[in-house]
């Protein structure tokens, strides 16, 4: 008999709707159960004695914190293996690390750049792989920012200041459809990996990106599939304040993303007019509750401090949203083994 083929998390897009709003419910039980009721570590110890290999090639402050802090709640060893200190496709293959590590471990959790990279370790992998950031998608951070969208709802609802105690009871159709979302920024990562999820929920998203940094035609083809199936929509423009007029949301990225460096000078000429200001969303006539989310790392260009560090700004609560969606993801693909 051949071994049960392991689940792994690569994007939202392999996710239906149902199984992207569970593991949305599942992060937010957890942060109930830590915030709320104090547990310091999950009382079942559900991966007592397995271990993580935590393989990054790109730098990480939050992925990586809420990685190896969400293993240790759930009783597990996350073990960190930098680009620096392993031999990541640089002295050996990515399928023979894969093959390797897999044998010793229980999951994998990966920082790459390309993202056939990803695709390569979860081919040759014995064990789950889960994406903690490819060039092309991100699927961790989007279920945090679903999280994030998720509480503050819940909250405007309640006229409430967010709590966990509220957000985990009501069911993420009470809150996510009708949601505008407005990204301001660079084609990336993160707005494709929106472009996976948002429509499925019932999130319209609109997108507006320099002419010059069109989202590839083949994702936006995905992408219509699931607004079609979904009812739901996606645009695509140039123009910051189209995107931004009667949202409820507005998002911004860096505009270099890591392995892009190069390119800096070249890419902040050519997002000009693309900084997040009170000004671009005065101008762009968002919902007069607007909030602003952003994944971080933040550099000042992209968005100003007057909205960074607005009270609108939910982008610290997004931040640690990441954990609890982590947990949520290693959860399901380690302990459940089922989204
Ligand atoms: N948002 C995010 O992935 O942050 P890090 O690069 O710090 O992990
Ligand atoms: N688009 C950014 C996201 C960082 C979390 C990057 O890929 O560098």
């Amino acid at each position: 008999t051949t071994a049960q083929s392991p689940l792994h998390f690569i994007t939202l897009r392999d996710l239906d709707a149902g199984e992207i709003r569970r593991l949305v419910q599942t992060a937010l039980k957890f942060k109930h159960q830590c915030k709320d009721q104090g547990k310091k570590f999950h009382p079942q110890q559900p991966l007592l004695g397995q271990t993580l290999a935590i393989l990054f090639s790109k730098r990480s402050t939050r992925t990586r914190v809420a990685t190896e802090t969400s293993m240790t709640y759930l009783g597990g060893q996350g073990l960190f293996l930098s680009g620096q200190d392993i031999q990541l496709g640089v002295n050996e293959s990515l399928r023979d690390t894969s093959q390797v590590v897999s044998s010793m471990c229980s999951g994998i959790m990966a920082r790459v750049g390309e993202h056939r990279e990803i695709e390569e370790l979860a081919r040759y992998s014995s064990v789950p792989v889960v994406n903690a950031l490819s060039d092309l998608f991100h699927p961790t951070q989007i279920l945090a920012d679903l999280m994030t969208m998720h509480e503050f709802i819940v909250a405007e609802q309640n006229s409430a200041a967010t709590s966990a105690r509220l957000a985990h009871q009501v069911p993420l159709e009470d809150t996510l459809p009708g949601l505008k979302v407005a990204w301001v920024g660079d084609a990336n990562n993160i707005v494709y990996e929106m472009m996976m999820a948002f429509p499925k929920v019932g999130i319209n998203l609109a997108v507006a990106t320099p002419s010059k940094y069109p989202v590839p035609a083949w994702l936006q083809d995905t992408a219509q599939s699931f607004t079609k199936q979904h009812q739901t929509e996606i645009t695509y423009t140039s123009s910051p304040t189209e995107a931004i007029s009667g949202s409820n949301v507005i998002v911004t990225d860096t505009w270099v993303s890591m392995g892009q460096e190069a390119e800096k000078q070249q890419r902040l000429q050519d997002f000009a007019g693309f900084q997040v200001t009170q000004d671009l969303i005065q101008r762009g006539g968002a919902h007069p509750n607007w909030k602003f989310m952003h994944c971080l790392p933040r550099k000042p260009e992209e968005v100003d401090d007057a909205v960074f560090y607005s009270p609108q700004s939910v982008v610290f609560q997004e931040a640690e949203n990441r954990k609890w969606t982590i947990m949520a993801v290693l959860n399901a693909v380690m302990v459940d083994k089922k989204y």
